[in-house]
């Protein structure tokens, strides 16, 4: 840590503070009617650290934790959570090593950041090394896998998936490349492309979008500092003011030497919304948009709060327009995921509660004419991640659930709330009661199945 970095609140209490046992919850109660379509898994990863010291514990480093619960004819059948076992869980815990191999030999950290079902199956994910940990459809760890051997490289906690051609893109980067990789899987969830492009430094990307033909990568100041590496930090990577910030557009299966790069103002963008092209041969990207991270607080973004921008980039290689589409601190945009790489009417994102403060609301954005719907579940209550499932045999954006996790700081319980995403304002038409806090964390999605 530099001079100034002095982190000004710690990652491990209040909404983070994490939960100490692994619970099976049947039956459980739901207040007002859950749709009997929704036939399937909500499952969400997020830190989940063991005896953490909350002087040094970063918020992206701490052991992953699956919190899931399982929707059947009108019923939640059950709530688990469950540690994604790698090999610091596994030695904390007592228990044997997760089967797989290992990358480069090395132990596997912490996988803790979304989990995805891909080729049918579901995988933990984490960016920047630790390779995927697939799970069974109760949470249970069950190999180190990187896609059948398949991912030579690191992979990333967000892959997209391509609804016209079943393609799962992802950006990666790992601490020893001066590139980033744009990875590519197939509907098999076997890796069909792992592609370099050069960057000319050691970047923290968090995430990418595509459009249908093109993919972007955010070459944004934060970089790795291998002093603080050498030093033992489980996450060296900081602000970098000398670096410049920049958005690069490559096709989806051109050589990485084709990327065009387009100046951005200094920032960092963990996540877009979602992407298009534009008719004239540009890209419209939404993102939230944090003015800087990773300068005086290493151990988690903690410098101002991010808001939502679209930016316009005219033609590749060409000047970025930014337009501010919400002020508000929000984070965690999701959208209709059968839209990825089209123009999208609707954008959710989660309200940031500000420090101390416990309320935070939903959003959910109608791009089109710039209006928000704000959500709002109570006066202690805080909204997290929140995905859209469409409606059985569906096809507007509009015919669709929303679900997600609401936690009443006050009570220290969280519910799965969903909404009508045709009218959130309604409020919610289903909570499910789990009778347990789950910390905030970070993404998940829902997990369809027709048994
Ligand atoms: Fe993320």
């Amino acid at each position: 840590m530099t001079d100034g970095a002095t982190p000004t609140r710690d990652y491990v209490s209040g909404a983070l503070a994490p939960v100490t046992d692994e619970a099976t919850v049947a039956d459980l109660e739901v207040t007002g009617t859950l749709p009997p379509e929704l036939n399937g898994r909500y499952v969400r990863n997020g830190p989940n650290p063991i005896d953490p010291d909350p002087a040094t514990q970063h918020w992206f480093t701490g052991a992953g934790m699956l919190h899931g619960l399982r929707l059947r004819d009108g019923r939640a059948e059950w709530y688990r959570n469950r540690w994604v076992r790698t090999d610091e869980v596994t030695a904390a815990l007592g228990e044997p090593a997760t089967p797989g191999t290992r990358r480069d030999d090395a132990p596997t950290a912490a996988v803790n950041t979304n989990v995805v079902q891909l080729g049918g199956r579901t995988w933990a994910v984490v960016e920047a090394g630790q390779w995927p940990v697939r799970v069974s459809d109760e949470l249970d760890t069950e190999a180190i896998d990187p896609f059948d051997g398949t991912l030579r490289g690191s992979f990333s906690a967000h892959p997209h998936t391509d609804p016209r051609t079943g393609l799962t893109h992802a950006v990666a980067y790992h601490w020893t490349e001066t590139c980033v990789r744009h990875v590519v899987l197939g509907p098999d969830a076997r890796v069909v492309r792992e592609e370099p492009v050069e960057v000319g430094g050691s970047l923290m990307v968090h995430d990418t979008a595509i459009t249908e033909t093109r993919i972007l990568v955010f070459d944004l100041p934060v970089t790795f500092r291998l002093d603080e590496a050498v030093a033992g930090s489980v996450f060296p990577y900081a602000w970098d003011p000398d670096r410049p910030a920049r958005v690069g557009v490559l096709g989806l299966d051109a050589p990485g030497t084709e990327v065009q790069w387009s100046d951005l103002d200094p920032c960092y963008v963990f996540h877009p919304a979602n992407a298009h092209d534009t008719p004239g041969g540009g890209v419209v990207v939404d993102v939230c948009r944090w003015e800087r991270v990773f300068d005086r607080d290493r151990l988690g973004p903690n410098e101002g709060t991010p808001r939502l921008e679209r930016w316009t980039i005219d033609a590749p290689g060409g000047r970025v327009r930014t337009e501010v589409l919400d002020e508000r601190p929000q984070e965690f945009p999701r959208v209709d995921e059968r839209r990825t790489g089209t123009a999208t009417r609707w954008a959710t994102t989660a309200g940031l509660a500000s420090a101390g403060a416990a309320h935070a609301p939903l959003y959910h954005h109608d791009l089109r004419d710039g209006s928000t719907t704000v959500v709002d579940f109570g006066p202690t209550s805080a909204a997290q991640e929140f995905v859209v499932v469409p409606r059985d045999g569906s096809t507007a954006e509009e015919d669709a659930w929303l679900l997600g996790f609401v936690t009443d700081r006050a009570e220290a319980t969280t519910d799965l709330v969903v909404l009508a995403a045709d009218a959130p304002a309604d409020g919610p038409v289903a909570r499910v009661h789990l009778g347990r806090r789950v910390p905030d964390g970070f993404h998940g999605n829902w997990m369809p199945t027709t048994d």
